[in-house]
């Protein structure tokens, strides 16, 4: 007998629910007996004891739906080893369940943060097996993470749609892309919807540079402009900004986002009539791609593989079109950024895609 323990944890996204499926029906189809807790809310289930235990039927129907059936939290990894408001030794409380349940291993599905308190609870003597989801792709150890193409398919969708508008009223359009710090969905979001100019937290832009580009398509008669622009993207003044002292920035900033400062500075420099569109979390949501329900599937059945040889303290990751397994000390607080000097971005500038840079 297998007991298992099941959680998602931080955002959400697509294929999570995929993942789970991936992972129990390969443990129900093996000889051995399984049983699989679910705890809720990712890891505030495992620290407050709150979970179900799980049937087949729990994970049937589930393929295509987007979300996760257990929910999940943001429990942040900075404050793990600090009590909470009753007092509570967080980890300490998690062991504890996990002692209390007799489990074998954790199946922890997460993005940067989850893996960091993973890792942790691995080094603590717990048996850990992860898989690597987030919209953003900025995982270590893996060339790709679920939930990613779906959220391309949403984020083209927004800036094909505001193509048709840009067209219709001679406009420069922004459209705001998730990612957090690193640009992968606004690089592949705005490479798949044509955008014009795609600025990314790894290239800081010039806004004169921006100004340019615009120009130069006006004067060849194009009557409108699209920029695709990370939520994180950065000018060259702010990168070289301290962190302490960007952070002070944002919070004393009047904008929103970064789109509407960008959107203000270049209506000033420019007088171009320029709108901002943010997707924001929609770019979560929906159902899988059948890209990202195919790959989720894999990882999650190769995470059951896992479990069922013993083989611990991986996580379940993509390097090279094979699915691997990589030390979670090797993933745990590492970002996996765009390189500026990728192939994929000089190929985007030969296309006449403006960084900014
Ligand atoms: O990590 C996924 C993500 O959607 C990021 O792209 C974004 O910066 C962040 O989460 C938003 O977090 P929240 O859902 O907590 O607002």
């Amino acid at each position: 007998m297998k007991r298992i323990g099941m959680l998602t944890s931080g955002g959400d996204c697509q294929a999570l629910n995929a993942a789970m499926r991936g992972v129990a029906k390969t443990l129900f189809n093996a000889k051995e007996q399984v049983e699989i807790y679910g705890f809720l809310d990712g890891y505030q289930g495992l620290i407050y004891s709150r979970f179900r235990l799980l049937n087949y039927h729990d994970f049937s129907g589930i393929l295509t739906k987007g979300g996760t059936f257990l929910g999940s939290s943001r429990t942040p990894f900075k404050t793990i080893r600090e009590p909470d408001a009753e007092g509570l030794d967080k980890v300490a409380a998690m062991k504890q369940t996990y002692n209390k349940l007799q489990l074998d291993c954790l199946v922890i599905l997460g993005g940067n943060g989850t893996h960091k308190t993973a890792h942790l609870l691995s080094t603590e003597g717990l048996n850990v097996v992860t898989l690597p989801k987030t919209i953003d792709n900025d995982l270590w150890g893996t060339d790709m993470t679920f939930g990613f193409q779906s959220a391309v398919d949403v984020a083209t969708n927004a800036i094909d749609c505001i193509h048709t508008t840009a067209a219709s009223h001679g406009r420069v359009f922004i459209v705001e892309v998730m990612g957090h710090k690193v640009g992968w969905l606004t690089l592949n979001a705005g490479m798949a919807g044509g955008a014009d100019i795609i600025l990314i937290p790894e290239i800081p832009y010039d806004l004169d540079k921006v100004v340019a580009k615009i120009r130069e398509r006006h004067e060849r008669g194009s009557r409108f402009t699209i920029l695709a622009v990370a939520e994180g993207a950065i000018s060259k003044e702010d990168a070289k900004l301290s962190k302490k002292e960007y952070r002070k920035k944002l919070e004393e900033s009047k904008y929103p986002s970064i789109s509407f400062e960008i959107a203000e500075k270049l209506t000033k420099k420019s007088g171009f009539d320029v709108r901002v569109t943010v997707p924001g979390h929609t770019q979560r949501g929906g159902s899988p791609c059948p890209y990202d329900r195919v790959f989720a599937s894999r990882l999650g059945s190769e995470a059951g593989k896992l479990i069922l040889d013993g083989s611990y303290g991986f996580m379940v990751g993509y390097k090279n079109r094979e699915i691997v397994k990589v030390p979670l000390e090797e993933v745990a607080g590492k970002l996996k950024m765009v390189d500026p000097n990728a192939s994929i971005v000089q190929e985007a500038k030969m296309l006449g895609i403006c960084f900014g840079d």
